[in-house]
Protein backbone atom coordinates (compact mmCIF):
# COMPACT_ATOMS: atom_id res chain seq x y z
CA UNK A 1 0.00 0.00 0.00
CA UNK A 2 1.30 3.72 -0.99
CA UNK A 3 0.49 7.03 0.67
CA UNK A 4 2.29 9.25 -1.38
CA UNK A 5 4.98 9.86 1.22
CA UNK A 6 7.39 11.37 -1.10
CA UNK A 7 5.14 12.95 -3.23
CA UNK A 8 7.32 15.17 -5.60
CA UNK A 9 10.63 14.65 -3.41
CA UNK A 10 13.74 13.93 -4.60
CA UNK A 11 16.59 11.73 -3.40
CA UNK A 12 19.61 9.75 -3.95
CA UNK A 13 20.07 5.80 -3.19
CA UNK A 14 23.12 3.99 -2.92
CA UNK A 15 24.05 0.18 -2.45
CA UNK A 16 21.49 -1.65 -4.63
CA UNK A 17 23.22 -4.11 -5.51
CA UNK A 18 20.96 -7.13 -6.50
CA UNK A 19 16.95 -7.53 -5.70
CA UNK A 20 18.13 -8.76 -2.38
CA UNK A 21 20.03 -5.80 -1.02
CA UNK A 22 18.01 -3.65 1.36
CA UNK A 23 18.52 -0.74 -1.13
CA UNK A 24 17.26 -2.20 -3.71
CA UNK A 25 13.70 -2.58 -1.31
CA UNK A 26 13.72 1.28 -0.36
CA UNK A 27 14.76 2.24 -3.92
CA UNK A 28 11.48 0.51 -5.31
CA UNK A 29 9.33 1.89 -2.09
CA UNK A 30 10.72 5.09 -2.24
CA UNK A 31 9.34 5.59 -6.21
CA UNK A 32 5.89 4.05 -5.10
CA UNK A 33 5.50 6.78 -2.40
CA UNK A 34 6.05 9.15 -5.11
CA UNK A 35 9.61 10.20 -5.19
CA UNK A 36 12.33 10.63 -8.06
CA UNK A 37 15.43 8.45 -7.60
CA UNK A 38 18.69 8.51 -8.90
CA UNK A 39 20.94 5.12 -8.02
CA UNK A 40 24.68 4.80 -7.25
CA UNK A 41 27.17 2.21 -7.03
CA UNK A 42 30.80 1.36 -6.68
CA UNK A 43 31.91 0.87 -10.62
CA UNK A 44 32.87 -2.54 -9.90
CA UNK A 45 28.99 -3.32 -8.69
CA UNK A 46 27.73 -1.90 -11.87
CA UNK A 47 29.57 -4.42 -14.29
CA UNK A 48 28.71 -7.13 -11.21
CA UNK A 49 25.18 -6.24 -10.49
CA UNK A 50 21.47 -5.79 -11.94
CA UNK A 51 21.38 -2.39 -10.99
CA UNK A 52 20.24 -1.84 -14.35
CA UNK A 53 17.41 -3.46 -13.91
CA UNK A 54 16.27 -1.53 -10.83
CA UNK A 55 17.46 1.61 -12.55
CA UNK A 56 14.26 0.37 -15.81
CA UNK A 57 11.72 -0.16 -13.11
CA UNK A 58 11.78 2.61 -10.92
CA UNK A 59 12.40 4.86 -14.12
CA UNK A 60 15.94 6.28 -12.81
CA UNK A 61 19.43 6.84 -13.87
CA UNK A 62 22.81 5.08 -12.47
CA UNK A 63 25.45 7.28 -11.76
CA UNK A 64 28.45 5.45 -10.78
CA UNK A 65 30.76 6.57 -7.84
CA UNK A 66 32.96 4.69 -5.43
CA UNK A 67 32.33 6.12 -2.37
CA UNK A 68 35.60 6.66 -1.35
CA UNK A 69 36.04 8.95 -4.10
CA UNK A 70 35.66 12.59 -3.29
CA UNK A 71 35.58 13.57 -7.06
CA UNK A 72 33.60 10.85 -7.31
CA UNK A 73 31.37 12.14 -5.25
CA UNK A 74 31.04 15.39 -6.61
CA UNK A 75 30.39 14.52 -10.07
CA UNK A 76 27.19 12.04 -8.04
CA UNK A 77 26.05 15.21 -6.48
CA UNK A 78 26.22 17.60 -9.19
CA UNK A 79 24.79 14.85 -11.96
CA UNK A 80 21.66 13.98 -9.55
CA UNK A 81 21.02 18.04 -8.92
CA UNK A 82 20.96 18.39 -12.76
CA UNK A 83 18.80 15.03 -13.69
CA UNK A 84 16.47 16.32 -10.71
CA UNK A 85 16.43 20.29 -11.64
CA UNK A 86 16.96 21.54 -8.04
CA UNK A 87 17.54 20.24 -4.99
CA UNK A 88 17.95 16.93 -3.37
CA UNK A 89 15.50 15.56 -0.69
CA UNK A 90 17.06 12.81 0.68
CA UNK A 91 20.06 10.27 0.53
CA UNK A 92 20.82 6.86 1.39
CA UNK A 93 23.88 5.74 2.51
CA UNK A 94 23.45 1.72 2.40
CA UNK A 95 27.60 0.49 1.88
CA UNK A 96 29.69 -1.64 4.25
CA UNK A 97 32.46 -3.95 3.15
CA UNK A 98 35.24 -5.24 5.05
CA UNK A 99 38.35 -6.44 3.83
CA UNK A 100 39.47 -8.33 6.77
CA UNK A 101 36.53 -10.28 7.20
CA UNK A 102 36.35 -10.77 3.57
CA UNK A 103 40.10 -11.98 3.29
CA UNK A 104 39.35 -13.98 6.59
CA UNK A 105 41.91 -12.41 8.71
CA UNK A 106 40.90 -12.92 12.78
CA UNK A 107 40.11 -9.74 14.35
CA UNK A 108 43.25 -10.84 16.60
CA UNK A 109 45.59 -10.54 13.70
CA UNK A 110 44.08 -7.55 11.42
CA UNK A 111 45.85 -6.01 8.78
CA UNK A 112 45.79 -2.43 9.28
CA UNK A 113 46.00 -1.33 5.69
CA UNK A 114 42.99 -3.33 4.96
CA UNK A 115 41.04 -1.75 8.15
CA UNK A 116 41.73 1.58 6.91
CA UNK A 117 40.47 1.08 3.81
CA UNK A 118 37.38 -0.87 5.46
CA UNK A 119 36.55 1.99 7.24
CA UNK A 120 36.95 4.30 4.64
CA UNK A 121 34.47 2.50 2.34
CA UNK A 122 31.91 1.50 5.07
CA UNK A 123 31.75 4.78 7.58
CA UNK A 124 34.60 7.71 5.79
CA UNK A 125 32.25 7.70 2.51
CA UNK A 126 29.23 8.59 4.93
CA UNK A 127 31.32 11.74 5.96
CA UNK A 128 32.27 12.14 2.49
CA UNK A 129 29.13 12.23 1.06
CA UNK A 130 27.49 14.26 3.25
CA UNK A 131 30.41 16.75 3.37
CA UNK A 132 29.70 16.89 -0.62
CA UNK A 133 26.25 17.78 -0.80
CA UNK A 134 26.86 19.97 2.57
CA UNK A 135 29.31 22.21 0.91
CA UNK A 136 27.50 22.39 -2.16
CA UNK A 137 24.45 23.26 -1.36
CA UNK A 138 22.67 20.72 -2.39
CA UNK A 139 20.23 19.10 0.14
CA UNK A 140 16.69 21.08 0.44
CA UNK A 141 15.72 22.77 4.03
CA UNK A 142 14.22 19.42 6.06
CA UNK A 143 16.16 17.23 3.89
CA UNK A 144 16.63 13.82 5.21
CA UNK A 145 19.65 11.74 5.38
CA UNK A 146 20.06 7.87 6.51
CA UNK A 147 22.66 5.23 6.73
CA UNK A 148 22.38 1.44 7.55
CA UNK A 149 23.79 0.34 10.74
CA UNK A 150 24.26 -2.83 13.05
CA UNK A 151 24.57 -3.58 16.65
CA UNK A 152 27.66 -4.72 16.71
CA UNK A 153 28.53 -1.06 17.17
CA UNK A 154 27.16 -1.32 21.12
CA UNK A 155 27.65 -4.31 21.60
CA UNK A 156 30.25 -7.04 21.06
CA UNK A 157 29.61 -9.71 17.97
CA UNK A 158 32.66 -11.38 17.21
CA UNK A 159 32.58 -12.29 13.93
CA UNK A 160 31.56 -8.54 12.57
CA UNK A 161 35.56 -8.03 13.59
CA UNK A 162 36.32 -4.77 12.46
CA UNK A 163 32.88 -4.22 10.76
CA UNK A 164 31.58 -3.14 14.43
CA UNK A 165 34.47 0.10 14.77
CA UNK A 166 33.13 1.11 11.37
CA UNK A 167 29.67 1.20 12.29
CA UNK A 168 30.52 3.10 15.71
CA UNK A 169 31.95 5.49 13.44
CA UNK A 170 29.25 5.84 11.05
CA UNK A 171 26.57 6.75 13.87
CA UNK A 172 28.77 8.90 15.16
CA UNK A 173 29.31 10.39 11.96
CA UNK A 174 25.33 10.88 11.62
CA UNK A 175 25.69 12.46 15.13
CA UNK A 176 27.95 15.18 14.87
CA UNK A 177 26.66 15.72 11.37
CA UNK A 178 23.71 16.28 12.38
CA UNK A 179 23.99 18.71 14.52
CA UNK A 180 25.74 21.05 11.75
CA UNK A 181 22.87 20.24 8.95
CA UNK A 182 20.67 20.85 11.36
CA UNK A 183 21.70 24.14 12.46
CA UNK A 184 22.36 25.59 8.89
CA UNK A 185 19.19 23.97 6.79
CA UNK A 186 17.36 21.67 9.41
CA UNK A 187 18.48 18.66 7.46
CA UNK A 188 18.23 15.66 9.60
CA UNK A 189 20.67 12.55 10.00
CA UNK A 190 20.04 9.43 11.18
CA UNK A 191 20.90 5.79 11.27
CA UNK A 192 19.01 2.70 10.94
CA UNK A 193 20.11 -0.21 12.66
CA UNK A 194 18.42 -3.20 10.75
CA UNK A 195 18.20 -6.62 11.77
CA UNK A 196 20.28 -9.39 10.41
CA UNK A 197 19.09 -9.33 6.80
CA UNK A 198 20.16 -12.12 3.94
CA UNK A 199 22.10 -10.04 1.43
CA UNK A 200 25.31 -10.23 -0.28
CA UNK A 201 27.30 -8.25 2.64
CA UNK A 202 25.47 -9.57 5.59
CA UNK A 203 26.19 -13.22 4.18
CA UNK A 204 29.74 -12.46 4.12
CA UNK A 205 29.98 -12.95 7.94
CA UNK A 206 30.98 -16.29 9.47
CA UNK A 207 27.66 -18.04 10.45
CA UNK A 208 25.90 -15.86 9.28
CA UNK A 209 22.72 -18.16 8.51
CA UNK A 210 22.99 -19.47 12.52
CA UNK A 211 23.05 -16.23 13.62
CA UNK A 212 20.47 -14.91 11.60
CA UNK A 213 18.21 -18.03 13.27
CA UNK A 214 19.35 -16.66 16.63
CA UNK A 215 18.17 -13.30 16.15
CA UNK A 216 15.29 -14.02 15.10
CA UNK A 217 14.49 -16.42 18.03
CA UNK A 218 15.87 -13.26 20.79
CA UNK A 219 13.48 -11.02 18.61
CA UNK A 220 9.99 -10.77 20.30
CA UNK A 221 8.87 -10.07 16.77
CA UNK A 222 11.11 -11.77 15.01
CA UNK A 223 13.91 -10.43 12.75
CA UNK A 224 12.89 -7.17 10.72
CA UNK A 225 12.84 -7.83 6.89
CA UNK A 226 14.33 -5.73 4.03
CA UNK A 227 11.07 -5.14 3.22
CA UNK A 228 9.94 -3.06 6.63
CA UNK A 229 13.26 -1.79 6.97
CA UNK A 230 12.32 0.15 4.01
CA UNK A 231 9.53 1.30 5.06
CA UNK A 232 10.75 2.57 8.05
CA UNK A 233 13.16 4.46 5.84
CA UNK A 234 10.61 6.13 4.04
CA UNK A 235 9.26 7.61 7.51
CA UNK A 236 12.39 8.95 7.96
CA UNK A 237 12.72 10.67 4.63
CA UNK A 238 8.96 11.99 4.60
CA UNK A 239 7.93 14.83 6.53
CA UNK A 240 6.61 12.79 9.00
CA UNK A 241 9.50 12.68 11.32
CA UNK A 242 10.82 16.35 10.84
CA UNK A 243 12.16 17.02 14.24
CA UNK A 244 14.02 13.44 14.91
CA UNK A 245 17.56 13.88 14.29
CA UNK A 246 20.94 12.78 15.67
CA UNK A 247 19.69 9.70 16.36
CA UNK A 248 20.63 5.30 16.02
CA UNK A 249 17.42 3.79 15.37
CA UNK A 250 17.08 0.50 16.29
CA UNK A 251 15.07 -1.55 13.52
CA UNK A 252 15.24 -5.02 14.94
CA UNK A 253 11.75 -6.88 16.26
CA UNK A 254 13.20 -6.11 19.65
CA UNK A 255 16.19 -7.32 19.69
CA UNK A 256 18.49 -4.76 20.93
CA UNK A 257 16.35 -4.63 24.26
CA UNK A 258 16.33 -8.37 25.09
CA UNK A 259 18.48 -10.38 28.28
CA UNK A 260 17.49 -13.57 27.56
CA UNK A 261 14.58 -15.34 25.44
CA UNK A 262 13.30 -18.80 26.56
CA UNK A 263 12.71 -19.48 22.84
CA UNK A 264 16.90 -19.76 22.56
CA UNK A 265 17.00 -22.24 25.45
CA UNK A 266 14.42 -24.42 23.72
CA UNK A 267 12.32 -23.21 26.85
N1 LIG B 1 22.68 -7.52 5.77
C1 LIG B 1 22.70 -7.30 7.08
O1 LIG B 1 22.60 -8.23 7.91
C2 LIG B 1 22.78 -5.88 7.59
C3 LIG B 1 22.34 -5.58 8.90
C4 LIG B 1 22.47 -4.27 9.37
C5 LIG B 1 23.02 -3.29 8.54
N2 LIG B 1 23.43 -3.63 7.26
C6 LIG B 1 24.03 -2.58 6.43
O2 LIG B 1 23.19 -2.32 5.34
C7 LIG B 1 23.98 -1.74 4.31
C8 LIG B 1 23.66 -2.41 2.98
O3 LIG B 1 24.09 -3.73 2.98
P1 LIG B 1 23.24 -4.95 2.41
O4 LIG B 1 23.08 -5.91 3.54
O5 LIG B 1 22.04 -4.49 1.69
O6 LIG B 1 24.28 -5.68 1.43
P2 LIG B 1 24.70 -5.39 -0.10
O7 LIG B 1 25.92 -6.21 -0.29
O8 LIG B 1 23.55 -5.65 -0.99
O9 LIG B 1 25.05 -3.84 -0.12
C9 LIG B 1 26.33 -3.31 0.19
C10 LIG B 1 26.62 -2.31 -0.90
O10 LIG B 1 27.82 -1.58 -0.66
C11 LIG B 1 28.34 -1.27 -1.94
N3 LIG B 1 29.73 -0.82 -1.89
C12 LIG B 1 30.81 -1.51 -1.45
N4 LIG B 1 31.93 -0.79 -1.62
C13 LIG B 1 31.54 0.39 -2.18
C14 LIG B 1 32.24 1.56 -2.57
N5 LIG B 1 33.58 1.67 -2.44
N6 LIG B 1 31.54 2.58 -3.13
C15 LIG B 1 30.20 2.50 -3.27
N7 LIG B 1 29.49 1.42 -2.88
C16 LIG B 1 30.14 0.37 -2.36
C17 LIG B 1 28.19 -2.60 -2.67
O11 LIG B 1 28.39 -2.50 -4.06
C18 LIG B 1 26.79 -2.98 -2.29
O12 LIG B 1 25.84 -2.47 -3.18
C19 LIG B 1 25.44 -1.86 4.75
O13 LIG B 1 25.86 -0.66 5.35
C20 LIG B 1 25.35 -2.96 5.79
O14 LIG B 1 26.44 -2.92 6.71
C21 LIG B 1 23.30 -4.89 6.77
Amino acid sequence: MAYGLLSGKKGIISGALDSDSIAWKIAERAVAEGAEIVLTNAPIALRMGAINELAEKTNSIVIPADATSEEDLSNLIDQSTERFGGKIDFMLHSIGMSLNVRKKRDYTDIKYDWMQKTFDISAISFHKLMQTAYQKDAINEWGSVVALTYIAAQRTFPDYSEMAESKALLESFARSFGYHWAKKKHVRVNTISQSPTLTTAGKGVKGFQEFFDYSDKMSPLGNASSDACADYCISLFSDLTKYVTMQNLFHDGGFSNMGMAPEVLGL
